[in-house]
C-alpha cells in the first residue's frame, strides 16, 4: 500500500459545500460596475449588435436601467456619451447640457445611492475620434516642432479638467480618465480642486493598452479614430515594467483608485500592482472580452456562463477589486444559482 499517496488534494473537491468551504477567492455583485451608453432621445434603446443584450440608451431609459441595476445591487454604474454632434474639440464633453451631464444629473435624482462614473476622454466626441486634441496647423495650440496631427498633450489636459469640473457639478461621484495623456490625474485633481470638488474620486486608468479587444466598442460608443491607431498614447502590449510606472505616477498625481484595462489578458499586470500599491485596483473586462464569449456561445462552442464566471473569478484571483463588466447583470443571475 506504501505506494499510494497519503497526501490526496482531492479530498477536498468532494462535494460543492467543501469546494466552498476551501475556495480562496470570492466574487460577488459588490465586485461589479455596469458599464452604460447613453445617447440624445427619448424612449431610445438601441441595440449594439457587436454586444448582444447591450443598447444604446436615451437618459429616460438609462434611468430605468440604472433602477434595475441598483435593485439587483450593483453599486455602480460607468457612463459613456454618443453625442449630438462631434467636433475638433470635443465640446459636447465640456457642455453642462451635454449627454453625460444629462444622464448624470437624472440617475442621481432618481437613484441617489448608484455610484456614477463617468469615462473621462475626448474620442467619444471628437469629429476625428481622437483622445485629444490634435495638432493643426489653424488651431489655436499649433506646435511646428510636432506633426500635424499629433495629439497634443497639454492642450487635451485643460479640456479634461474643464470637463471633469462640468461633470462634477452634474453631481457625478467618480470622474475616470481614460485617455492616458501625461499628467492627467493631476490635471483633473487641480482642476476639481479649483471648482470645489474636492470629494469628487478619481479612478484612473492608469495601465490602459492600445488593445485590440476593444474592437466592438467602436460600435458602442461610435468613436472608432478616422485615421491611425491610439498607440501614440495607450502603453504598448507587450509592456509590464512601464504600467509600473504609470501607476506611480498617477499615485503621485492622487489618483484614489487604479485600473488595468484590459483584463484577462493582462493578468499578470494586475498582479503586479496588487502587490506593490494599497489602493484600491479595478480591472475591464472589455468589449471584446464579452463578445467573443458571446459569439462562440452562440455557436454551442462553449457555455457562457461558465466561461464569463470563470473569466470573472480570475480577474479577482489577480487581485482585483472591483471589475468593470459587460456581464454584470448576467453575472449577479449567475451566481444566485
Ligand atoms: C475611451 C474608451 C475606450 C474604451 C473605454 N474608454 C475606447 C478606446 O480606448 O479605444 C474601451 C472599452 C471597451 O472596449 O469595452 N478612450
Amino acid at each position: 500500500m506504501s505506494h499510494y499517496p497519503v497526501l490526496r488534494p482531492r479530498r477536498l473537491r468532494m462535494n460543492q459545500n467543501l469546494r466552498r468551504m476551501v475556495r480562496e477567492t470570492t466574487l460577488s455583485v459588490d465586485n461589479l460596475i455596469a458599464p452604460l451608453f447613453v445617447r440624445h432621445g427619448q424612449g431610445v434603446e438601441r441595440p449594439i449588435v457587436s454586444m448582444p443584450g447591450h443598447n444604446q440608451l436615451s437618459v429616460d431609459m438609462a434611468v430605468r436601467e440604472a433602477e434595475t441595476l441598483a435593485e439587483m445591487g450593483i453599486p455602480a454604474v460607468l457612463l459613456f456619451g454618443i453625442p449630438q454632434v462631434k467636433d475638433a474639440t470635443g465640446s459636447e464633453n465640456y457642455d453642462p447640457e451635454g449627454i453625460v451631464p444629462q444622464a448624470i444629473r437624472a440617475i442621481k435624482a432618481a437613484v441617489p445611492e448608484m455610484i456614477v462614473i463617468s469615462d473621462m476622454c475626448c474620442c467619444e466626441y471628437t469629429d476625428h475620434g481622437h483622445c485629444g486634441i490634435l495638432n493643426a496647423i489653424d488651431s489655436p495650440g499649433y506646435d511646428s516642432h510636432l506633426p500635424e496631427g499629433y495629439l497634443l498633450n497639454d492642450q487635451t489636459l485643460e479640456i479634461l479638467g474643464h470637463a471633469s469640473t462640468v461633470h462634477a457639478e452634474a453631481g457625478v461621484d467618480i470622474i475616470a480618465p481614460s485617455g492616458m495623456m501625461d499628467g492627467m490625474v493631476g490635471a483633473i485633481r487641480q482642476a476639481l480642486d479649483a471648482a470645489g470638488f474636492a470629494h469628487t474620486t478619481i479612478m484612473s486608468y492608469s495601465a490602459k493598452f492600445a488593445s485590440g479587444f476593444y474592437g466592438p466598442f467602436r460600435d458602442a460608443a461610435e468613436s472608432p479614430p478616422s485615421f491611425g491607431d491610439r498607440s501614440q498614447y495607450q502603453m504598448d502590449p507587450p509592456n509590464s515594467r512601464e504600467a509600473l510606472k504609470e501607476v506611480s505616477l498617477d499615485v503621485e498625481e492622487g489618483a484614489d483608485i487604479l485600473m488595468v484595462k484590459p483584463a484577462l489578458a493582462y493578468l499578470d499586470i494586475i498582479q503586479r500592482i496588487k502587490d506593490e500599491f494599497a489602493l484600491p485596483l479595478a480591472a475591464y473586462q472589455v468589449s471584446g472580452e464579452f463578445s467573443m464569449v458571446k459569439a462562440a456561445a452562440a455557436q454551442g462552442w462553449i457555455d457562457e456562463d461558465r466561461v464569463a464566471l470563470e473569466s470573472l473569478y480570475a480577474i479577482r484571483r489577480a487581485g482585483a477589486d472591483m471589475i468593470i463588466t459587460y456581464f454584470a447583470k448576467d453575472a449577479v443571475r449567475w451566481l444566485k444559482g
